[in-house]
């Protein structure tokens, strides 16, 4: 039996599962193990994407509480921060989001991208800090004045990967089991972007607490891996300890596998990895990976099958956890 989500408040922003399609163009050009993709793009919420997930917990979370306004933070470029906007507004909430300006002087208001959709969806206000900023600290003291406003901020962490966070990824390995035995396949591996932690932490003990020995393989996209390691050894203890305090997934360290090999210059920095599998998906599947997150992944996957990491009988989950937009930001990477 799996870890029961059922006692968590949840919101409901998909319908139904994501699908899982066969990618029979790139396993044939790889030549390796057969290639599948979920499509976690095709989550619901404003484009889509893997904070989704997660913010159906934090969102039912911030509500029983009574807030009023979601707080967050991310890179100028970010996802998480457009998803947990698009959240608040469709819940009637405001949105207050902390932007850290890693490369000073960069931030541009009227740039495109996720940019462009924090501004069609019309946040209560954006705070641009320099990348030297601590933005819990950022977000605390945002919160104090909205606070003194008048206003219930309910602060959701970087990435949304907090124990809640990870119920996200819980429920989607579970999701993964279940289309696993209706399509017949077991999948030897699953494929992530690893950047704050959740995605991969909430994949690895939905699996174990199912007892589904499917291995989670996480392509860092900042960090060294060992700093992943040790992220998602803490975040696992913190799931455990707060939210199933009677049932113990105990996740092994040798269990947590990442990669750091496919960072490239730095975190959002392009790579010529990134291109060839940008192009390769776009060209050959019809699909739109994104140039800071997925774009890396696939770049991992496509390098791992060619050192000969799998067998030709394994059967490889990618997960796409969306981003997309930031392609259009982004362009110069990929062509
Ligand atoms: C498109 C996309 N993929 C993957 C990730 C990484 O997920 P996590 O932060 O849970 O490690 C992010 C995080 O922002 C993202 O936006």
């Amino acid at each position: 039996m799996g870890l029961d989500l059922s006692k968590f408040e949840r919101k409901r922003y998909t319908q139904g599962k994501t699908p899982i399609e066969y990618l029979a163009n790139l396993t044939e050009i790889i030549g390796g193990p057969e290639i599948y993709l979920k499509h976690d793009d095709l989550l619901g919420l404003a484009g889509g994407g893997n904070k989704t997930r997660k913010l159906e917990f934090l969102v039912a979370d911030a509500q029983s509480r009574g807030a009023d306004t979601l707080i967050t933070c991310g890179a100028l470029q970010s996802n998480h921060c457009r998803l947990t906007l698009a959240a608040a507004r469709k819940e009637g909430m405001h949105a207050v989001l902390v932007l850290s300006e890693i490369v000073s002087g960069s931030y541009k208001k009227d740039a495109g991208g996720n940019n462009y959709l924090y501004r069609l969806m019309s946040p209560l206000d954006i705070l641009v800090v320099p990348g030297t900023c601590d933005l819990n600290i950022a977000m605390q003291e945002r919160a104090e004045t909205l606070r003194n406003e008048g206003y219930k901020p309910y602060i959701i962490p970087m990435g949304g990967s907090n124990a809640l966070g990870c119920l996200g990824y819980i429920a989607c390995a579970e999701e993964i089991v279940e289309q696993s035995s209706d399509l017949g396949i077991e999948f030897s591996h699953v494929i992530t972007p690893t950047g704050s932690c959740g995605t991969h932490t909430g994949l690895l003990m939905g699996f174990r607490g199912l007892r589904t020995k499917t291995q989670v393989i996480g392509i860092s996209v900042n960090n060294p891996r060992d700093n992943h390691i040790r992220r998602i050894a803490q975040l696992a203890q913190k799931v455990n300890n707060e939210l199933f305090p009677k049932r113990n997934i105990l996740i092994e360290n040798d269990d947590i596998i990442v990669f750091d090999d496919y960072i490239g210059p730095g975190y959002s920095l392009p790579t010529e990895g990134l291109k060839e599998a940008v192009q390769l998906l776009a060209r050959r599947e019809a699909i739109l990976l994104d140039p800071v997150y997925t774009g890396k992944a696939m770049a991992g996957l496509i390098d791992l099958i060619r050192k000969g990491l799998f067998k030709k009988s394994d059967k490889v989950l990618f997960l796409h956890t969306g981003g997309s937009p930031a392609l259009y930001h982004y362009s110069d990477y990929t062509l």
